[in-house]
């Protein structure tokens, strides 16, 4: 079932009412305020809607979330039965410090189309529309990956850019990637941007890899599909408890790969509003006494786009 276009310009406003709301905390160092800001507007705002939203990736279970916790119902009841995913201030540290790449993040997705992912660590890989599909995969090794990519470019390996986050965890791939002498772009937060390099030529990345967020990758799956991209993600669990909260959401299978066809179904809307700028979209400033948020859309069945959007100071 198709979501209803008029959707989209509701849910532009809750992330981009969630971004303005964290404005005054921006560069204020207090990440747990900013976040707090952005998720308190959030679900208000959801709340004030036509739908009968659950939310399926959220702040966390209700005994570490109080608000949008995952399974928490939104909206008046009147209207599509949709599961949302929401990231409220994806990018913390960015927003505290006053860098680059904050966003306000969510996506939709009609009842039952989107995967119920756990609080763990995913492994991810995404590559452009460009690529073709079976030339990446999880489980190539990197060398392969590359390779492929270089290939179907025609490009040489030297000129490949892979984006992945500067973490110790990924100590061994990216001293494989400096043997093939590969350009690196290593973040230090925020892979939902960073994986969202690979949908546009312009922002020179030709694949996203590494581990990062699972609930993260739900969203970066829902906006890559829209942009026709490839993306594959497997869960990492650690501890007797990830395990256990994994099987009681209904994952048999701990070690399974997911293709992007299988975290998200059908038609979808996503949006993605900055708080500080960044490579996506520009962070929120003020003009004539409003706010100004500019918003990335994705809707599957129709328009990619950015929009400008004014939000009133309250
Ligand atoms: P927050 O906005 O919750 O701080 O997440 C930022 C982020 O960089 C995500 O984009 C990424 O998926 C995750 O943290 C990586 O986790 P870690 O910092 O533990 O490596």
């Amino acid at each position: 079932m198709n979501l209803d276009k008029q959707l989209i310009d509701k849910f532009v406003n809750v992330t981009s009412g969630a971004a303005a709301s964290c404005y005054k905390h921006i560069g204020k160092g207090n990440k747990t305020i900013a976040d707090k800001a952005a998720t308190d507007s959030m679900r208000e705002s959801l709340n004030k809607l036509d739908i009968n939203g659950k939310v399926v990736i959220g702040e966390g279970e209700l005994d570490e979330a109080p608000m949008l916790y995952i399974g928490e119902k939104l909206g008046t009841g009147n209207g599509p039965s949709i599961d949302i995913a929401v990231d409220p201030l994806e990018g913390t540290n960015f927003a505290a410090n006053n860098l680059p790449g904050a966003l306000s993040v969510m996506a939709i997705a009609s009842k039952g189309n989107l995967f119920n992912a756990p609080e763990t660590y995913m492994e991810k890989i995404a590559v452009g529309k460009d690529v073709p599909f079976d030339a990446t995969d999880l489980d190539f090794p990197i060398e392969k990956n590359i390779k492929n990519i270089a290939d179907s470019k025609n490009k040489n390996i030297s000129e490949i850019t892979v984006c992945l986050l500067d973490r110790s965890r990924h100590k061994k791939i990216i001293e494989k990637l400096k043997i093939l002498n590969v350009k690196l772009k290593l973040i230090t937060d925020g892979d939902i941007s960073g994986a969202l390099l690979v949908t546009n030529e312009k922002y020179k990345v030709d694949i996203f890899v590494g581990t990062g967020g699972g609930p993260e990758g739900v969203l970066t799956a829902s906006a890559l599909d829209a942009f026709g991209c490839k993306f594959q993600g497997r869960f990492i669990f650690k501890t007797d408890d990830d395990i256990s909260r994994a099987k009681l959401m209904g994952i048999k299978d701990l070690g399974k790969k997911y293709e992007l066809k299988e975290i998200i179904k059908g038609d979808s809307i996503f949006c993605a509003t900055g708080i500080t700028s960044g490579d996506l979209v520009r962070g929120v400033k003020i003009a004539n006494g409003k706010f100004i948020t500019e918003t990335l859309i994705t809707h599957k069945q129709s328009s990619i786009n950015i929009v400008k959007k004014e939000v009133p100071i309250t």
